[in-house]
């Protein structure tokens, strides 16, 4: 394969190998399968991703080769697992240009790391009459929180409208900030409309008024370069599942004088320094977060997902997806009766659509038939579902294995609904 360089990314020049669809493609096992004995066109990446061969053989490893509990056994397996797990967490660092390994918290996922700073720096610092801006289109992990938290805080949650196309608005942003606000939670991309939204101008708004920002890159992270530094944020958080990597780990990135002022989140094993019933004293971060045995090989498999993408290169990535985005959107839109909802200019590969008298679960279920695998639903977005004034979306969120066949397949599958309708 020939080599070409990307655009740097985070400090490091990525050294990515010409996209090659196919070869990547077969890397992956079950998208070698079939589905009501179909060639399975998956197209449902935005709810959890498959996985390369080399994190299932990274976790089948760990668990054959040298399965043992972390940070606790001088024996060898278990110092061959703290490495391990330890060097994921550089990994994660790295990839996403944070400053150092010590700001990474390894968590579940997305909405454990919501909730995780909710509780913890929420509870600290947001008090009753405390504003914290959301938007139209988060996804229920980044309402719930918050709304758990304005409960017991008495803080008020205040909530940034969106444009029909799915665009926040950037003045009514402004117009929310105020002397009250104490914090802005947004997500990057949409996981429902595909938006991108402008986080470094919403974060330099923030800044400017001394205001923290934590931003939900569940659904960024899988298909953009990320750049914590860059982007100026206090927290960032994301789902390693959506990356290519196991269910169950997930990261907290917290600037770390914040993460080193919080409170701990779960109390246990690995999170304390000394305990004694007069009192216990804790551990240094991010171990301060990580209470009891964690997903050591979730962890390890992230990091192998991490050199996987780091092999492709992620501008290689989100510029292949964003031609087939362009495509499915054209070839989608050919269809009568067929809308998609969210249509702005900066948009992941997300489409969401409805069509005329045709209930989304139908479309999914039809479609499920000819081996194509979309979500349906409301996608965890109820109050974006409102401001359409609908219940459901069908939704095909794309992957950098996917390609024009499996388009062109969800299209086939499409214009078969309508027959069965018609
Ligand atoms: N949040 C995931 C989705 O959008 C589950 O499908």
């Amino acid at each position: 394969m020939t080599t070409t360089t990307t655009k740097p990314r985070g400090s490091q020049a990525v050294k990515a190998p010409a996209f090659d669809s196919a070869a990547i493609r077969s890397d992956f096992p079950l998208l070698q399968t079939q589905s009501h004995g179909k060639p399975l066109a998956y197209l449902d990446n935005a709810a959890t991703s498959q996985k390369p061969q080399a994190v299932i053989a990274a976790a089948a490893r760990y668990y054959t080769t040298y399965n043992a509990n972390i940070h606790r056994g001088v024996y060898k397996l278990s110092v061959d697992a703290t490495a391990a797990y330890e060097a994921a967490r550089e990994k994660v660092a790295r990839f996403i240009n944070a400053p150092s390994e010590r700001e990474i918290v390894f968590v579940r996922g997305a909405t454990e790391a919501v909730n995780l700073v909710a509780a913890t720096w929420g509870m600290e610092n947001i008090h009753s009459g405390d504003e914290i801006i959301l938007s139209e289109m988060e996804h229920h992990s980044n309402i719930v929180p918050w709304q758990l938290l304005a409960q017991r805080t008495g803080a008020v949650i205040k909530v940034i409208s969106i444009s029909q196309r799915g665009e926040l608005s950037m003045d009514h942003y402004a117009q929310l900030l105020s002397d009250r606000t104490r914090l802005v939670a947004l997500t990057h991309v949409s996981n429902a409309l595909g938006t991108i939204n402008p986080i470094e101008r919403i974060v330099s708004m923030a800044k400017a008024r001394g205001i923290p920002v934590l931003i939900d890159g569940a659904q960024s992270v899988p298909h953009l370069a990320i750049d914590v530094r860059k982007i100026g944020c206090d927290f960032f958080v994301f789902s390693g599942h959506k990356l290519y990597a196991p269910t169950g780990i997930g990261v907290l990135w917290a600037k770390g004088e914040l993460l080193e002022n919080m409170p701990p989140y779960q109390g246990g094993g690995d999170m304390i320094s000394t305990v004694s019933f007069a009192g216990s004293t804790w551990n240094d971060i991010p171990h301060k977060f990580e209470a009891g045995t964690p997903h050591i090989s979730g962890a390890i498999g992230l990091g192998v997902a991490i050199d996987y993408l780091g092999g492709i290169g992620m501008d290689a990535i989100a510029e292949y997806e964003h031609d087939l985005l362009l495509y499915a959107t054209k070839q989608l839109n050919r269809i009568p009766g067929l809308q998609i909802i969210g249509t702005a200019p900066e948009k992941a590969a997300v489409i969401s659509f409805i069509m005329e008298n045709i209930h989304p679960h139908d479309i999914g279920t039809i479609v499920d038939g000819e081996g194509v695998a979309i979500r349906t639903g409301h996608h965890c977005c109820q109050p974006l579902m409102d401001h359409y004034n609908i219940a459901a979306t069908a939704r095909a969120s794309l992957a950098f294995y996917n390609n024009r066949e499996d388009v062109d397949r969800l299209v086939a599958a499409v214009e078969k609904v309508k027959e069965v309708f018609n």
